[in-house]
């Protein structure tokens, strides 16, 4: 099985877990921050620490409000309904998270059309993405509504999009009626590789969805960031899918602690993917983030291989596995991956 493997013992186990940034657990002081946060109902809008989560991430983004939403998917479908109506397409890249990996959630639940092009390995090309939109008030095409970019791109092993491409696609975007989405899920990684502030990334997006969860190593939780007219139509599209919360004043607690006390240290994960992939003799031009993508290699047996030996990896496809570091990798961790990864693509991969 390619992807997600449920089987896998996991980091409960003392395994080392590369499968994915999304599988960190809550740390002590985390889980202390849950424990003392101050609560009312949220569907009420009475939460106070989830009034400052959405407040703080707001003014991180540089845009007027916020909404708290349980999933990087939520906060994606909703901000692409925000800037496209039911008829109206969405273009993105062929690997977007958006169009790959949500369950055709636009279309299903939206009824919003979309079209991708293929791009580099998920680099966003400005010219590739303009060149394909399609005008409004032709009576012979679907309008192209709004442009959906990712970053970090997750399918393009954590590829940071260049600035220069963003500022070009958005600013081009405001002569053409266009809006433009950012699936953030891993912009923060993005920024602390780049050094390109939150609020630059922020006010390149009309939309912009960005996980907790993730690198953050919150247990849940994203949120979708935008103007305050699109965050109130925002709050009923997620009250309509059931997203209205309670107290949860509890997982907003975990996000604020994660915004103080695990964003700069992103910098250790990105450099723990550049020691693996040094170590696997990985072209490091290709790690830009935490993730490196191990190419040319028989994925199941690899996984299968490393997994005895506890640590587990990512299959993206029959030759392509894709390794994650996060916060719950410490260095002890990555030089046994290393150490076994090393040994087992040697055995199997004759290198
Ligand atoms: C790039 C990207 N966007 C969105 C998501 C969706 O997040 P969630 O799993 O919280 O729905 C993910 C999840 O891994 C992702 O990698």
């Amino acid at each position: 099985m390619y992807g997600i493997d449920t089987d896998a013992p996991g980091a409960s186990t003392g395994a080392v877990d590369l499968r994915s940034d999304t599988l960190t657990r809550p740390t002590a002081a985390m889980r202390a921050a849950m424990a003392e946060a101050e609560v009312g109902d949220d569907v009420y809008r009475e939460d106070p620490t989830v009034h400052a989560l959405e407040e703080r991430v707001a003014e991180l983004f540089g845009h007027e409000a916020a909404l708290f939403v349980p999933s990087g998917t939520m906060g994606n479908q909703i901000g692409l309904r925000l800037v496209c109506e039911p008829g109206q397409e969405v273009l993105g890249d062929a690997d977007a998270h958006v169009l790959t990996y949500e369950m055709g959630a636009a279309a299903a639940l939206f009824g919003l059309s979309s079209r991708t092009v293929v791009s580099d390995g998920g680099r966003l090309s400005a010219d590739q993405l303009i060149a394909q939109v399609r005008p409004h008030g032709d009576w012979h095409l679907t309008a192209t509504a709004a442009i959906a970019v990712e970053n970090t791109h997750n399918r393009g092993g954590g590829l940071v999009q260049p600035l220069g491409e963003l500022e070009r696609l958005f600013e081009w975007s405001r002569t053409a009626g266009v809006n433009v989405h950012l699936d953030g899920a891993r912009v923060f990684n993005a920024h602390v590789a780049s050094g390109v502030p939150l609020s630059t990334y922020g006010r390149l997006a009309d939309t912009a969805s960005v996980c907790l969860s993730k690198g953050l190593g919150a247990p849940i939780g994203s949120v979708l960031v935008a103007g305050a007219e699109r965050v109130a139509a925002a709050r009923l599209w997620r009250k309509r899918l059931g997203g209205g919360m309670r107290q949860v004043g509890v997982l907003a607690a975990a996000g604020l602690y994660a915004l103080d006390h695990h964003l700069e240290r992103l910098a250790e994960d990105h450099e723990h993917a550049r020691l693996l992939a040094e170590r696997l003799g990985v072209d490091p031009a290709t790690v830009e983030t935490n993730m490196v993508v191990v190419d040319d290699v028989p994925a199941p047996a690899v996984a299968e291989a490393a997994k005895a030996q506890g640590v587990l990896v990512g299959q993206v496809s029959a030759r392509r596995v894709r390794l994650v570091t996060h916060l719950d990798v410490d260095r002890a961790g990555v030089e046994h991956a290393a150490k076994v990864l090393t040994q087992v693509i040697g055995d199997l991969a004759g290198r």
